[in-house]
């Protein structure tokens, strides 16, 4: 457990997509040590396993997994009714699951998977009405917002998602909170071996903390803007970065 408090009751829930690895791992694991129970969601069931076992390691929170693409409309309708009887309501979500930034795909498609799987989740879960004190958090990135990458359909993702977020946060908020978190280059299982690339070297020297983030960094902010002491920001665009956009 922790001493950290940001005033989830203990009986709230979190449903968390991408929880298999990364992030998603990172913020189920802080989530279960701070009082909530935890729905992990993947496409991956061993590293969906192996989160369970962290959470239970490091808490005693209660755990409900499904294995399941968010971008298959039947699999996160049927997973939000079982995680909705599972853990007796959920309170907050957060969206991360996400392909990664150097997969090759069909521009139209990929943003489809990316805006659309945001959007669904987002619908499927305040269909089960999360109450008072709601919030979601979906992660975006830098890329797109901030910064223009190398692959289009990440870069145009990532700022729909915001876009899509200011829509919530702006006609929505009567349901729930809506904020992006915007992690910078962050150190999962995506990009092993980039700091001690050529660009990941070159990529280190702009960032002034000198250093990736951790997964935790990013974990720590989704959580504050989940938490009931963010219950006054709404709609905005957090990037957790190290000061790397302000030296582009
Ligand atoms: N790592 C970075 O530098 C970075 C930077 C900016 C934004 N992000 C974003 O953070 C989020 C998490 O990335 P990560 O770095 O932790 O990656 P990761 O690869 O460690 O974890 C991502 C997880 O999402 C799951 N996933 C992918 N598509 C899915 C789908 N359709 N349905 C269900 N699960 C799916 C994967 O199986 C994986 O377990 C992504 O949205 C990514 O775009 C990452």
């Amino acid at each position: 457990m922790t001493s950290i408090d940001l005033g989830f009751s203990p009986d709230d829930a979190v449903l968390i997509t991408g929880a298999a690895s990364g992030i998603g791992r990172s913020v189920a694991v802080r989530a279960a040590e701070l009082g909530l129970a935890v729905s992990l969601w993947d496409l991956n069931p061993d590293g969906l396993a192996e989160t369970g076992e962290l959470v239970r390691a490091a808490s005693d929170a209660r755990v409900h997994t499904w294995t399941a693409d968010v971008s298959d409309d039947a699999a996160v309708q049927e997973g939000i009714g079982e995680a909705n009887s599972a853990l007796g309501g959920i309170r907050y979500l957060h969206n991360n699951a996400g392909p990664a930034s150097s997969s090759a795909m069909p521009f139209d498609r990929a943003v489809e998977i990316c805006v659309g799987s945001v959007r669904r989740m987002t619908d499927a879960w305040a269909s089960t009405g999360p109450g008072e004190g709601a919030a979601m958090v979906a992660t975006t990135s830098v890329a797109g917002n901030l910064v223009g990458t190398d692959n289009a359909w990440y870069s145009a993702s990532k700022a729909a998602i915001m876009g899509y977020i200011r829509h919530l946060a702006a006609h929505r908020a009567h349901e729930f909170r809506s904020n992006g978190v915007a992690p910078g280059m962050t150190d999962t299982p995506r990009l092993a071996g980039f700091a001690s690339s050529e660009t990941g070297q070159r990529v280190l020297t702009r960032i002034p903390l000198g250093r990736m983030a951790s997964p935790d960094d990013i974990a720590w902010a989704t959580l504050f803007l989940l938490s009931p002491i963010a219950s006054y920001i709404n709609g905005t665009f957090l990037p957790v970065d190290g000061g790397w956009t302000v030296t582009q």
